[in-house]
């Protein structure tokens, strides 16, 4: 849409979005959803979803419980046909290459599209540091010293290394519900990835720790891609660049976040968002 927008209009059009386009600098695709169907068994979860995922931005997708937003991240990285019986259709590019493409390794992407879930989940036995390094380990990374950089700069990047650096060989599962998101998203960190997937992230936590998780989001997306599935509309109104409004399993509608919020075209979009249902 906006790429086909001339010169000549932008400068007469004087609309929300195209003063939007006029301010923000044009972003890279980073992710196509094209067509994307999902399945469980015959119950189909997704419908026709397409959609382009800007780098570092960072993309709300909202809607009523059981719309499939957690569906739609998980056939984002390759996690949806990990369930028994599901599966999915259609492409999912990223930097120009369709993840589902039968030459690609699903180990690959989950690589380089990280995820973070709604509940806190460290690994129970492990220390603070394993929980960060265990990744790396298990992709043969061997060099301590390069093992305990990455480490550090994982919590430094989740926020989380002043409050542990001195406890690093405590349990992981000893922290604060928050200080364990935290975690892991550090312990997503460490495998560099280039989109970070959350999943309701903060819907465990409270006020204050759904905070710093928020300003992480901010910070995070300079470096990387975010998506997060919220349902919570002021923090998709605060961390979102982008939101998309999802129902019975389609894409109602997608676009600039104060866009969806002040101006949605949708009706049903408008209904979710001034809080009739949901
Ligand atoms: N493992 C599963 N087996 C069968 N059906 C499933 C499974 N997981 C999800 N579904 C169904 O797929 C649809 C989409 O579910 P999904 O979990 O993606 O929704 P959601 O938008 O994330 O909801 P919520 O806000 O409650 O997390 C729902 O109808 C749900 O019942
Ligand atoms: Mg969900």
């Amino acid at each position: 849409m906006e790429d086909i927008l001339s010169a000549k209009e932008i400068s007469s059009d004087t609309s929300e979005t195209t003063r939007r386009i006029r301010e923000e600098p044009r972003r890279r695709s980073k992710v196509s959803i094209k067509g994307v169907n999902a399945w469980f068994g015959s119950k189909q979860a997704l419908k026709n979803i397409n959609l382009e995922i800007e780098e570092n931005t960072a993309t709300a997708f909202m809607g009523p419980s059981g719309c499939g937003k957690t569906t739609l991240i998980r056939c984002l990285n390759r996690m949806h046909e990990m369930t028994p019986g599901a599966k999915a259709k259609g492409q999912v590019i990223l930097d120009g290459i369709d993840i589902y493409d039968k030459s690609i390794d699903p180990v690959i992407i989950k690589r380089r599209i990280g995820m973070v879930f709604q509940k806190p989940n460290p690994f129970p036995t492990m220390s603070i540091f394993d929980n960060v390094a265990a990744g790396l380990k298990l992709n043969g990374i061997k060099d301590k010293k390069l093992i305990r950089e990455i480490v550090e700069e994982s919590l430094e990047g989740a926020g989380l290394w002043e409050e542990v650096k001195n406890e690093l060989d405590k349990p992981g599962m000893g922290l604060s519900g928050g200080q364990q998101q935290r975690l892991c998203i550090a312990r997503a960190l460490a495998m560099q990835p280039e989109i970070l997937l959350m999943d309701e992230p903060t819907s465990a936590l409270d006020p204050l720790a759904s905070s710093k998780i928020e300003e992480l989001v901010h910070k995070l997306k300079k470096d990387l891609t975010i998506i997060i599935v919220t349902h919570n509309m002021q923090q998709a109104a605060r961390v979102a660049d982008r939101a998309a409004f999802m129902y019975l399993g389609e894409m109602i509608e997608y676009g600039f976040t104060k866009q969806i919020f002040q101006n949605p075209e949708q009706e049903l979009t408008e209904r979710f968002v001034s809080g009739k249902f949901g």
